[in-house]
């Protein structure tokens, strides 16, 4: 079902009490996609970190393939399921590295056992006010609301893909998911990219994860022109995309600068109620 969200200039779809961007067209094919045993899907919440980790992995995959990766339309070299049509997933060449933020229950059942999934959990003030900047300047959402109205879509299963207790726990109660924090990734970076490259089967050296990790840096990608390679048929989506924007800040507790104390108490009563009480979420760095 297509409705309207107060905000947002375009119509969203709407299913099973979740809100998916417009573009979700084969949003119930997927769960009967065929799966590949070299498949990995790297999965987030939208704005946890996401295209951070699929860089990562992709290079990981790819031999540390730093040449191609400057040279490569990042959104070609990892496809984003949600968006492209499913027959194109298809006959993508192996090994297929794609990215999703689809709640895990819209996914192959059994996709962990499978075939290879890493999840991204970022803690969520910080998700809020990114995905607020991101919701402004999208051209196809274009949200006119304030960072208020999105808190409060929060409490209400209004932001797209749904409520973020629910997503984060599904995947964390997996035992075949890879599940790491933003935080970590930033802060425990070798701890965590080794943990990574220990799921993909792969062995790299203490340098080859340094360079790695110096290479995917916020700067650095920042300024990877492969960010700004747009396909062409996603102009629709973002024709004012501006990849430096979706590079804003990359830290944590950017929130602490956006969000009231009322909002912040709001968020915390929201997440005590539903976590799972075995994550341990950090807002602060
Ligand atoms: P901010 O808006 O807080 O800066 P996603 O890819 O899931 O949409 O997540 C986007 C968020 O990840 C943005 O957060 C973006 O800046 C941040 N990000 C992207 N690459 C990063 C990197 N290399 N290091 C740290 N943060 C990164």
């Amino acid at each position: 079902e297509r409705i309207r969200i107060e905000g947002y200039n375009q119509e969203l779809i709407h299913h099973r009490n979740i809100l998916f961007p417009g573009f979700t067209n084969d949003l119930l094919k997927i769960k009967t996609m065929k799966l590949r045993p070299d498949d990995t899907f790297i999965i987030g919440y939208p704005k946890s970190g996401t295209t951070w980790t699929e860089e990562i992995v992709w290079l990981v995959e790819n031999n540390l393939d730093y040449d191609k990766s400057l040279k490569t339309s990042h959104f070609e070299r990892v496809l984003f399921l949600d968006k492209e049509p499913i027959i194109k997933i298809d006959q993508l060449p192996a090994p297929r590295v794609l990215k999703s933020h689809l709640p895990l229950e819209y996914l192959p059942d059994d996709i962990a056992k499978f075939c290879k999934v890493i999840y991204i959990m970022r803690n969520p003030k910080d998700v809020l006010v990114s995905y607020f900047s991101f919701v402004k300047w999208l051209k196809d959402l274009e949200f006119s609301g304030t960072l208020e109205d999105i808190v409060e879509h929060f409490s209400k299963n209004k932001i797209l893909y749904g409520d973020w207790c629910d997503h984060v726990n599904k995947y964390f109660s997996n035992p075949d998911v890879l599940f790491i924090c933003y935080e970590d990734l930033l802060e425990k970076q070798m701890e965590t990219v080794k943990k990574i490259v220990e799921f993909l089967g792969k062995k790299k050296t203490d340098e080859e994860i340094e360079k790695l990790i110096e290479f995917t840096s916020f700067h650095k990608m920042k300024t990877n022109k492969s960010f700004g390679m747009i396909p062409k048929d996603w102009n629709e989506f973002i024709d004012k995309f501006d990849f430096k924007l979706f590079f804003r800040k990359g830290q944590i507790g950017n929130w602490v600068s956006h969000f009231t104390e009322k909002m912040s108490d709001f968020v915390d009563e929201i997440v005590k109620q539903k976590i799972n009480p075995k994550i341990k979420v950090r807002y602060l760095p």
